[in-house]
């Protein structure tokens, strides 16, 4: 039964946005339309019953009206309808010929399914849409919201068997977005270990553009995030669509442009090697795919990412319950770069002593203060405190911690175990296999099959207990391999494929559940560097390790890339020691600082062995960071000038909100031909705001004012000192407005 309901406000307008978020159904034209934002987004029943998108793009009048929802005509007898038309959520039968959001095999062996409009319901922020076969009792209940300040939706499916018989999910897929036919570019983040975040840009052509991950996690190698240039948009200019994925498993995102040159984008659990059985009454809950519009180039689009994660996806802590925003990140120590495994009571001290002098908010103890860990061949899955290394326990180390004014962190690695280890030697068959078939390992070690209820029960009680009897403020949550032999034994063959799904949803209840008992504690997310980020870990994960490359030079291109998909909020940027282990570069602590400050900084190098004068710099710099790291991490980013392609300088901006402070970093990879560093017009400043400048670290020319109007830095630009020139040179400035 259709179901009408007008213009409904389903979030207040909050002091940011102009206008609530709205969601209206026209009962006469069939139309649903969500408006956040500057954005507005229709779909509505066509003709034959199915749900057709029907316009995504800039905020549209109130009384403007709407395209119906026409079935586009076959091009050829090769051509359905079916296929051509924009589905908002396509089954695959009756001739699709595109990517399916949702395809399934009966019990009798019929593997045709077509969805239509059943009904639909307003939720609180939003609105589900119900499906259903045409004749087969499958239920798809679209959910969809959007965000009233920043216009991004969230969408996701429910799948519900009404059916008598099971029947097995092939493919699953969160939301399908479609763009008209047009030229377009597509850019999308790849990776390596040590070598996260690449920037990928190409155009559009026809056929399918597969961004994915089949590892059983996020992965370094994709990350699930696109994003959709119309024509000729820039970093500036122009329409751009983009989306990215909540999901910690392996997933899937298919761009395709069609014989019509229509772009469709469909997302959510990875297809290869699924299967997902229902039995009757049974329902499966995709992920959230999240999509946003941005009429302000691609900076426009991760500006608006970026506002919607700090503000929708982090989760937040009792002290940030009520806050407006997660607070910044502390500036943390960590001792991994300078001890590895050699940890113990003394030398952690040592470091802790250093630390707090220098201003540290927080200090982190990483691996090896466990079990027998005393390489990365064993320890892992026996979380007690090492005797030999600690024989007074945690307590006398974490007291020292808090009594130099710091609060203390600790590395764990939850979902894994060394084959050497006592929780190995006592449930080998706790780790993912196939019975009878080799184990692969990775960094020697295997993937405890988190979806068993007794190792969600185990690693939820050591983390707890962990928690409970030592006074532990963060943990750095890492996971250092990827899947093999995927197999759950426990399960009837037909069903062990769940695993995909049943691991990364205990993984949420953990995390979940570990935040609920302890909701003083943060967590980092971190997977050899940046291998598991994505918007669903960030729902429990206040901040991510982007990449184990600490390279500063390397930083300005992994930290430029991060940006595209994720806040600097969550991006954590150690400072460690030159010349740096992974390409033998040796850089100034100045530059090191200052690449680190583009996000939420720590320090990770050997403090041991700094001079009074680098001591001396990080802490003057650690003050100054702290002053302005609001405006840095929460902040509008501007990215001035990109250091990809060889580029011989980069540069950034960022904005406070409301417009009273601004921070800008320059860097120098090698200067050539005498070139002086290019003039920086500012961006997003309040044109009639007058702003004092002062250098953070670094000269200006000497003509520069000391005080200008926002039209002024952005108009005529600021100037570096001429000086300003060679290898590996770094700057930093704050405008702040009088
Ligand atoms: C991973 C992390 C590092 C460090 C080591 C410890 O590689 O990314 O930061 O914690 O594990 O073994």
């Amino acid at each position: 039964m259709m179901k009408t309901f007008t213009w409904v406000a389903v979030l207040a307008a909050t002091m940011l946005s102009a206008q609530p978020a709205m969601v209206h159904f026209n009962s006469n034209s069939k139309i649903f339309r969500l408006d956040g934002g500057n954005v507005t987004y229709a779909f509505g029943v066509n003709a034959r019953g199915e749900l057709q998108q029907t316009y995504w793009g800039g905020r549209l009048g109130e009384a403007d009206p709407l395209p119906p929802a026409t079935p586009m005509r076959e091009w050829a007898s090769f051509d359905s309808s079916y296929s051509n038309t924009p589905q908002e959520y396509a089954g695959w039968g009756a001739g699709l010929f595109n990517e399916p959001a949702l395809k399934l095999t009966f019990a009798d062996g019929n593997r045709d399914l077509v969805l239509h409009y059943e009904s639909h319901t307003e939720t609180a922020n939003g609105l589900d849409v119900i499906l259903k076969d045409l004749d087969r009792k499958i239920f798809v209940t679209l959910h969809y919201s959007i965000d009233a300040q920043t216009g991004v939706l969230s969408r996701s499916a429910t799948i519900e068997n009404r059916e008598s018989a099971p029947v097995t999910v092939e493919q699953a897929a969160a939301a399908g977005w479609s763009l008209p036919a047009g030229r377009y570019t597509l850019n999308y983040l790849t990776g390596r270990w040590a070598g996260e975040w690449t920037l990928t840009q190409e155009t559009m052509h026809h056929g399918a553009r597969v961004l994915e991950s089949r590892r059983g996690t996020t992965g370094q190698q994709a990350n699930p995030w696109f994003a959709l240039q119309a024509g000729d948009a820039s970093e500036d200019h122009g329409e751009v669509w983009f989306g990215a994925l909540g999901w910690s498993g392996s997933w899937r995102i298919t761009v395709e442009q069609d014989q019509l040159d229509a772009v469709r984008v469909t997302g959510g659990f990875n297809p290869f090697d699924f299967g997902y059985v229902l039995h009757p009454g049974e329902k499966l809950e995709t992920p959230t795919f999240y999509g946003g519009y941005s009429a302000h180039g691609l900076g426009g689009a991760s500006r608006i990412l970026h506002s919607f994660e700090v503000h929708n996806i982090l989760p937040r802590t009792q002290a940030t319950a009520s806050a407006p925003a997660p607070r910044p990140r502390p500036v943390i120590y960590n001792s991994w770069e300078a001890t590895e495994f050699r940890v113990s009571e003394a030398g952690q001290i040592e470091l802790a002593e250093k630390a707090a002098a220098l201003g540290i908010d927080r200090f982190v103890m990483d691996d090896g203060w466990f079990g027998q860990r005393k390489t990365d061949h064993l320890g892992l899955g026996d979380w007690y405190v090492n005797q030999d290394k600690f024989p007074r326990g945690l307590k006398p180390l974490i007291d020292r911690v808090h009594a130099l004014g710091m609060d203390f962190g600790l590395w764990v690695e939850p979902e894994m175990v060394n084959p050497d280890s006592d929780l190995y030697r006592k449930h080998p068959d706790w780790v993912l296999n196939f019975p009878g078939r080799p184990r692969t390992e990775g960094r020697n070690q295997l993937v405890l099959n988190l979806a068993r209820q007794d190792v969600h029960e185990y690693v939820l009680g050591f983390l707890d207990k962990l928690l409970n009897e030592n006074d532990i403020a963060f943990l750095k949550w890492d996971y250092n391999r990827n899947w093999s032999e995927p197999g759950w034994d426990q399960l009837p063959p037909a069903e062990q494929k769940k695993v995909y799904v049943e691991f990364i949803r205990n993984l949420y209840s953990i995390l979940s559940e570990l935040r609920r008992r302890h909701p003083k504690v943060e967590i980092e997310s971190c997977s050899g560097g940046g291998g598991r980020v994505d918007l669903g870990i960030l729902r429990y994960a206040d901040e991510v390790w982007p990449s184990d490359n600490t390279d500063p030079f390397d930083r300005l291109t992994i930290q430029d890339g991060f940006t595209y998909a994720y806040t600097p909020q969550v991006m954590m940027a150690w400072v460690t020691d030159s010349p740096h282990w992974a390409n033998k570069r040796a850089t100034s602590l100045s530059y090191r600082m200052l690449s680190s400050m583009q996000g939420s900084l720590g320090i990770g190098a050997n403090i041991s062995k700094w001079t009074p004068d680098e001591a001396a710099l990080a802490k003057r710099l650690i003050a100054a960071y702290h002053e302005v790291q609001p405006t840095i991490v929460q902040g509008e980013l501007y990215r001035l000038i990109s250091p990809r392609n060889g580029s011989e300088f980069s540069a950034t901006q960022t904005v406070k909100q409301d417009k009273s402070q601004s921070v800008v970093f320059a860097f120098i990879h090698s200067t050539q031909e005498g070139r002086g560093f290019p003039l920086l017009k500012l961006k997003g400043l309040d044109p009639q705001g007058q702003y004092a400048l002062t250098p953070i670290e670094g000269k200006t020319a000497p003509s520069t004012p000391a005080t200008a109007s926002g039209a002024w830095w952005m108009n005529h630009g600021l100037e570096m000192d001429q000086d300003f020139r060679g290898d590996f040179q770094a700057a930093a400035f704050r405008l702040d407005r009088k």
